[in-house]
C-alpha cells in the first residue's frame, strides 16, 4: 500500500491493477464492467475494514468456550446514485451485516456542481462507520456535498471509497473535510476541461448501467 496525499490511500494490488485496466478499456461491455467493479469493491472493502475496531466476545466451539471477536461499530454503506450502486454488492459480500443509505446527486454538466435529488440513511449514524461509495472522484463536488449531508445527519466517522481519483478532487475533498479518509484504486493524472478524469474510464454511471 502506498500513500501519496495525507488521508488518501491508494490500494496498490495486482488484481486491482488488472481490473482497473478492464474498466478503462472502452471496448469493455456492461456485464464485464460490472463484474470488474464488483471484484475491486471486494478488495477495497477488505482493505478499508482493516481499520475497524473489534471487541472480545465469548464463543462456544463444539469442544469448549474460547474468545471470539465482534465489530464494535455498525457499518453503514452510502452509495452516491447512480454509479456508487455498482460498488454496493462487492462491499456487502465482505461486510454482509452493513446497513445501507442512499444519496442521489447528479453533476450539472454545465456548472459541474452537484444537485441533490434523494437522501435516505439509517436514522442514527453518529456512532457508525459511514463508508461513502462512488467510483469517480473528479472535481470532488459530489463527494464533498455528500459528506456535508452525512455530517448534518450526525455522521462523525467517515470514509470515502472510490475507484479512480483525480488530484484536483482529492485536494478539494480533503480541504473541505480534513477529518475523512479516502481510499482509491487508481490515482489519475488530471481533469479535462469538461471535468472528466484523464485517463479515467469515461462516465461511470453510463458504463455501469449501459446508458451510453
Ligand atoms: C459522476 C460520479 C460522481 C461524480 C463525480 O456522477 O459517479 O458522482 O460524477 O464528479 P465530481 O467529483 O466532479 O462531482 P454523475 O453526476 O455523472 O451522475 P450518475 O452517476 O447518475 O451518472
Ligand atoms: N464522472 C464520471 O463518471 N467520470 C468522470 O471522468 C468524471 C466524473
Amino acid at each position: 500500500m502506498e500513500t501519496t496525499f495525507d488521508n488518501f490511500t491508494l490500494i496498490d494490488h495486482p488484481l486491482i491493477k488488472r481490473d482497473v485496466t478492464i474498466l478503462r478499456n472502452q471496448s469493455t461491455g456492461t456485464e464485464i464492467f460490472r463484474a470488474a467493479l464488483h471484484r475491486i469493491s471486494n478488495i477495497l472493502a477488505v482493505e478499508i475494514s482493516r481499520g475497524f475496531n473489534v471487541s472480545e466476545t465469548a464463543v462456544e466451539t463444539p469442544l469448549e468456550q474460547t474468545t471470539g471477536y465482534k465489530l464494535v461499530q455498525e457499518i453503514v454503506l452510502v452509495p452516491v446514485l447512480r454509479a456508487g450502486l455498482g460498488m454496493v454488492s462487492g462491499f456487502l459480500e465482505i461486510i454482509p451485516d452493513a446497513k445501507a443509505g442512499h444519496i442521489g446527486l447528479q453533476r450539472d454538466e454545465v456548472t459541474l456542481k452537484p444537485v441533490e435529488y434523494y437522501y435516505k440513511t439509517p436514522r442514527n449514524i453518529a456512532n457508525s462507520i459511514v463508508i461513502l461509495l462512488d467510483p469517480m472522484l473528479a472535481t470532488g463536488g459530489s463527494s464533498s456535498e455528500a459528506i456535508r449531508y452525512l455530517k448534518t445527519r450526525g455522521a462523525r466517522n467517515l470514509v470515502f471509497a472510490c475507484l479512480v481519483a483525480a488530484p484536483e478532487g482529492i485536494e478539494k475533498l480533503l480541504k473541505d473535510h480534513p477529518d475523512i479518509k479516502i481510499f482509491g484504486a487508481a490515482l489519475d493524472r488530471k481533469l479535462n476541461n469538461k471535468g472528466y478524469i484523464l485517463p479515467g474510464l469515461g462516465d461511470a454511471g453510463d458504463r455501469t448501467f449501459g446508458t451510453l
